[in-house]
């Protein structure tokens, strides 16, 4: 259990100390920075407010798109980045200057402050609007029960691609919505250390957030493989994600990838 940290408030001087517990183990979990019960009316909300028919393909979401809200379904490898992971999940885009339809305003601007300091960036930095050419990436991620999976692989190579990596020092935030025993029972979040498959989603509950270098394996063990696939609602795991994204809505990008799409 010492890879969970408690705390109620998250503070600069707080950094060193979970940058080192990362850095040791590959991965840590924060614990207590969100109520248990906020993060439960918050998956309320989501499942509540969501509409399947707003699906887009996997390979939508130009820049501008998703820079308001903005729903995909993920299925292959095919990726926006180029980037061949292979997956099964649900996008929602949801910036906080979008309508707050599945009320997680509050929650986001909160998890912004937490990633900026664990980021080691000023505190207020993107956290309602883009700065310096770039933006907070507030989006819902669900894989659904039936296979939900993200493949292993590491965030680091996208840095010769996007940049993204670059923007978000090498580390990866992820908010747990949703909790393994009571959402889901099979799959989650692992990383590879040492050769070996960690579960680092194993003990932990909704309102965490797990940290983990982006530069280590990871990836999404196939949520409740034997269960039926229903894509018309929310179920499964439901994470919450704010990388900071480069500003593509308002200057071109140099990559290639993005040429056509904005
Ligand atoms: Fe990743």
């Amino acid at each position: 259990m010492g890879k969970i940290i408690k705390l109620s408030k998250l503070n600069v001087s707080d950094r060193d100390r979970v940058i080192k517990l990362v850095k040791k183990n590959g991965y840590v979990v924060l614990r207590g920075l969100f109520e248990r019960s906020e993060i439960l009316n918050s998956l309320k909300s989501i499942k509540n407010n969501f509409n399947h028919t707003q699906d887009n393909s996997s390979l939508a979401g130009s820049p501008k798109q998703i820079f308001s809200n903005f729903q995909k379904l993920c299925i292959g490898s095919s990726a926006v980045s180029g980037e061949k992971i292979y997956r099964f999940h649900r996008i929602i885009y949801n910036p906080v200057w979008s309508d707050d339809i599945y009320n997680l305003k509050k929650i986001f601007l909160k998890f912004n402050k937490i990633r900026n300091i664990i980021l080691g960036f000023e505190e207020n930095f993107c956290i309602d609007k883009p700065e310096k050419n770039m933006w907070s990436a507030c989006r819902i991620l669900q894989y659904p029960v039936g296979g939900g999976h993200m493949s292993a692989h590491k965030d680091y190579i996208l840095k010769s691609v996007s940049k993204i990596n670059f923007n978000n020092m090498f580390y990866q935030l992820i908010l747990l919505i949703t909790e393994k025993g009571t959402d889901f029972f099979e799959g989650g979040a692992y990383i590879s250390k040492d050769n070996k498959l960690i579960d680092i989603e194993k003990n932990t509950l909704r309102g965490d957030i797990l940290i983990y270098k982006t530069n280590i394996v990871h990836g999404v063990e196939e949520i409740d493989p034997s269960k039926k696939l229903s894509l018309d609602r929310i179920n499964g795991r439901v994470v919450l994600m704010n990388s900071l994204y480069q500003n593509y809505s308002k200057f071109r990008p140099k990559d290639k990838y993005f040429k056509n799409k904005i």
